[in-house]
């Protein structure tokens, strides 16, 4: 037996945990693995661009940043644009990857992505691919499962990020914002602003009015606080307004980012405290991942084999009460799975006083 495996769409920390997970459990079978170079990309070359996977092949690879089988976010696979609108992956695309999929002989591809990526591979799994899917994305945010992997150490890096902050803020009793990914969900911003002490934090999933937030700083210095974190989502709207952007590619989604700066300059304006902004960006993509997110990886990784080996095809792998099951893929995408402004983690936040600007 054959098997394929691939990652598409943004890095994220954990990615070689789940090919070492797939290399070590496809190993116990004594099937073949072949890793795809650049995600689906990978399959288009002349009888494929890929490395023959072997336990020794990825000997310490699961404590590795990014991917030892490289990815790729915009390319000829893409089956979303804009802002998320569905595209049809083109025939001869299909039709190539086929070819080449046929003449390597490879029975089964695990496709480790986020919402696009996993859009993807439900496209192919109709077009007859067996296709098992892994759901990989620092943001959190796929339907049918508790928790995606890299999202942990997505977080661990925003808490890092607060507890320096934090310091310095309270030296020059300034106000600190800092800008974290998510894209449209506020999974990064809510778990990392509370583990690392963060005074407001501003989602998506919360319309806030930022002359709130000044109040609320205002008030915080006249009980004496020498400063305040400000954790804001980059895909939040100051006031009900638009979603900053940086940038639009006509073929990919759009990119975000922005929103730190307008938040600290309104609120500097608004306290007349001294304000500063720092955008985390990739620092929350890059880096080792934690040890919860390799242990997931890893439980992912062996899971998608596991899925293969029983013929269950077009399934992903899924994460639910501690329990690593699977759903089809179709449950997991098309719609994103964001925060509930009513859930336990909201009324805990606002239970230790943080500001959710509303
Ligand atoms: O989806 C993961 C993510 O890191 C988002 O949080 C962020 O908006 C986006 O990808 C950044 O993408 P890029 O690496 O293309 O700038």
């Amino acid at each position: 037996m054959k098997i394929g495996v691939l990652n598409s769409g943004g890095d994220c920390p954990g990615l070689n945990a789940v090919i070492n997970g797939v290399v070590g459990a496809a190993d116990k079978l004594g099937w073949e693995v072949y890793g795809f170079i650049d995600g689906f990309e990978g399959l288009l070359p002349e009888g494929g661009d890929y490395l023959k996977l072997t336990p020794n092949d990825t000997i310490g690879i699961a404590k590795l940043g990014g991917t030892i089988l490289g990815t790729t976010n915009k390319g000829h696979f893409a089956a979303k644009i804009g802002e998320g609108d569905i595209a049809k992956i083109p025939r001869n695309i299909i039709d190539t990857a086929r070819d080449n999929v046929n003449q390597l002989g490879i029975e089964a591809i695990i496709v480790i992505g986020g919402d696009g990526s996993l859009t993807t591979a439900l496209q192919m799994n109709q077009e007859g691919f067996n296709v098992v899917g892994v759901p990989k994305t620092i943001d959190n945010d796929l339907q049918a499962t508790a928790m995606t992997f890299g999202f942990d150490s997505a977080v661990t890096s925003v808490v890092d990020a607060l507890d320096r902050l934090q310091t310095t803020g309270q030296s020059h009793k300034r106000v600190m914002v800092l800008e974290v990914m998510g894209r449209h969900a506020g999974w990064i911003a809510l778990w990392g602003g509370i583990a690392g002490g963060a005074h407001a934090i501003l989602i998506p999933e919360i319309d806030f009015d930022i002359d709130n937030v000044a109040d609320f700083i205002n008030e915080r210095e006249q009980e004496g606080k020498r400063s305040s974190l400000v954790v804001v989502a980059e895909g939040a709207r100051i006031s009900g307004g638009k979603l900053i952007t940086k940038s639009r590619g006509g073929t990919s989604e759009v990119t975000l980012g922005g929103v730190g700066d307008i938040v600290a300059e309104q609120l500097s304006a608004k306290t007349g405290k001294d304000t500063r902004s720092c955008v985390l960006g990739h620092l929350q993509r890059g880096g080792s991942p934690t040890a919860i997110d390799r242990i997931l990886g890893a439980r992912f990784g062996v899971k998608a084999v596991k899925l293969i080996e029983a013929g269950k095809f077009g399934r992903m792998v899924s994460y639910e009460a501690y329990h690593v099951g699977s759903v089809p893929i179709e449950q997991a995408v098309h719609k994103l799975r964001l925060v509930d402004p009513d859930s336990e983690m909201v009324d805990t936040a606002r239970a230790l006083g943080i500001c959710l600007g509303d």
